[in-house]
Order: structure tokens, then C-alpha cells, then sequence
């Protein structure tokens, strides 16, 4: 078994490597003069069983481009079975028409995926679990649920926990955590009343004097979650949390969040925190790389990945 890193998130790799313990394979990822990517394996992989490491995040299509063409160099020196393990993918949120002549953009990048040469696909809390089925090969869609649990286990009191849905989209997501956590589950229903007219923030569910954890999959711009946070105060939270799994967290979103009244914003590493991230005051990072690991294990020795959510 070999683990290949890409550029996008080297601590991740690392941390993942030193949960298998397996070392990096030695690979140089770089570039030419007018930025195109050159890839060269630098240990033999002939027949081996390789797993790269590399989310699709910002710059999205640079990552993307260096992970097709890991995979290009991998397929011709010979390796058995490729792994593409893609802890945030990129192009996730293009999943449908959403009006008319517009692509499916999730559907294409699957399809480029796979025609580089890629056998099978591990990946993190997909914004829409029916993209799994975009990809004609082999795709195991983890979930950050049980790690985020454990956080909340750990850190908030379980008396007056509620957890929230930012949207309508997301209600399957929080209530399979609120499970997890034995708590109720609250929605924020945003509502255009009349064309033109500024959206209207409605609570689903009763929230005051109640520790709000808001849950979604992606944190952008940061406006979804500010929103809902303003909403849920003004309608009697006592204070409110966010887990989410990938910090997208583009713009001006860190100083948002630092601007915010949320109490703190909870994202785990699938995505490389920016210095801004690190030095926010109300931001924590957590680690998904005991989670990867383990499933890169025991896709490599072809044991039950689904067995972990238990
Ligand atoms: C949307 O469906 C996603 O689940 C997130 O709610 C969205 O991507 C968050 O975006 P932003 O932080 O820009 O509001």
C-alpha cells in the first residue's frame, strides 16, 4: 500500500500517514514556469495498491488538475488499484440543473475522475449523498458525524443541546447528528415572501433558552450561518455553536465569523485551515484524519467501511 499527497492539504497526509503508519511516497508535485503541473513518482509503484491524498478545494481546479495527473503518472507506472481519497470535493454544490441551460458540474468532474484512471473514490460528507452515484466506479461517502458527536459530547452540556438546520436542504444531515446526540432538532426556513422583498428568517421549532448547534456540510461565505445565528438569538437561543465539516471559508468569511455573535465555529481539517483560521478567536479546527485513516485501511485490506458509522 502506497499514500500519495497531493498540494492541497499536506498536514492532512501527514496526519493520515502517521495514523497508518505508512510514510508519503516520494513524489515531487510542482511546476513549470507558466504553471502547469508536472508530476513524478519517485519510488517504484508496480503493482501496489496507492491511495492519494488530495481535496479539490481552493484553487479548485489547480487541485483537481494535479490530481488527475498524479493518477495519469500512477496508471503508467503500473500501480494495481488507485484510490482517489478526496476529503472535500470540489464542485459538489453543481449537482443539478438549477435553471435552465446550466451543467451538472459535480457529474462532469466524476466523469473526469474516473477516465483519468482512478478505480474507486473515498470522500467526506458529500453536500448531496446522490453524488456517489456520479461516479461510475466504487465511491465511499464517509461521514464527519460520529467525530463531530464526540466533539460536542465533549464540549457542550448536554442539558439544553438543540440542534439546528440552517436550511430546509440540510434537515437529513442535522437530524442524523441530533440522533447521534440525543437532541432535538430545530430548522431555520428562509422565505422570500414577495419578489423583491429581503428574506424572512422563519424558527422551526422552539429554541429558547437552548444551546443551538448549528450543522451543515459547507461554510462558504459565511452568510448562511451568520444569518441563522442572528435568527436563532432573536428568537430566544441562549447561545449558539456550528459544526460543520468542510471550511470553505472564502472572502471575507473568517472575519465574519470573528464578527459574529456565534459563540464558536467548529470545521475539521478536510480542507487546509488558512492562517486567518488558525488565529481566529471563535474557530476550531478538528481532525478528520483518524476517520480517513482508518477507512484507507480497511479499503486496503477489503474490510467493511460502512461497519465504522455504526
Ligand atoms: C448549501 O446548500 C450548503 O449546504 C451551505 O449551506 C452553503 O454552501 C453555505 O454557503 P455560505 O457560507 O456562502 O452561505
Amino acid at each position: 500500500m502506497k499514500l500519495v499527497a497531493g498540494n492541497s492539504n499536506r498536514p492532512l497526509a501527514e496526519a493520515i500517514s502517521a495514523y497508518l503508519n505508512v510514510p508519503l511516497a516520494k513524489a515531487q508535485v510542482r511546476r513549470f514556469a507558466d504553471m502547469e503541473v508536472f508530476v513524478e513518482i519517485q519510488e517504484n509503484v508496480r503493482g501496489e495498491d496507492v491511495f492519494i491524498i488530495q481535496s479539490t478545494s481552493f484553487p479548485t481546479n489547480d487541485h483537481l488538475m494535479e490530481l488527475l495527473i498524479i493518477t495519469d503518472a500512477l496508471r503508467r507506472a503500473s500501480a494495481r488499484r488507485i484510490t482517489a481519497v478526496i476529503p472535500y470535493f470540489g464542485y459538489a454544490r453543481q449537482d443539478r440543473k438549477p435553471a435552465a441551460r446550466t451543467p451538472i458540474s459535480a457529474k462532469l468532474v466524476a466523469n473526469i475522475i474516473a477516465h483519468a484512471g482512478v478505480d474507486r473514490v473515498l470522500t467526506l460528507d458529500l453536500h448531496a449523498g446522490q453524488i456517489q452515484g456520479f461516479f461510475d466506479i466504487p465511491t465511499d461517502n464517509l461521514f464527519a458525524a460520529p467525530t463531530l458527536a464526540r466533539d460536542i459530547k465533549d464540549h457542550l452540556d448536554s442539558g439544553n443541546r438543540m440542534v439546528v438546520s440552517p436550511d430546509v436542504g440540510g434537515v437529513v444531515r442535522a437530524r442524523a447528528l441530533a440522533k447521534r446526540i440525543d437532541a432535538p432538532l430545530a430548522i431555520v426556513d428562509k422565505r422570500r415572501e414577495r419578489p423583491g422583498e429581503s428574506e424572512v428568517m422563519n424558527i422551526i421549532g422552539d429554541v429558547s433558552g437552548r444551546s443551538c448547534i448549528l450543522v451543515d456540510d459547507i461554510i462558504d461565505s459565511g452568510g448562511t450561518l451568520v444569518n441563522a445565528a442572528d435568527a436563532l438569538l432573536a428568537n430566544g437561543a441562549k447561545e449558539v455553536s456550528a459544526y460543520i465539516t468542510h471550511g470553505v471559508l472564502s472572502g471575507g468569511a473568517v472575519a465574519r465569523i470573528a464578527g459574529s455573535r456565534l459563540k464558536e465555529l467548529v470545521i475539521t481539517d478536510s480542507i487546509m485551515p488558512t492562517e486567518a483560521v488558525k488565529v481566529a478567536h471563535n474557530i476550531r479546527v478538528i481532525s478528520i484524519a483518524p476517520l480517513m485513516g482508518e477507512a484507507i485501511g480497511r479499503t486496503a485490506t477489503e474490510s467493511s467501511v460502512s461497519s465504522l458509522f455504526d
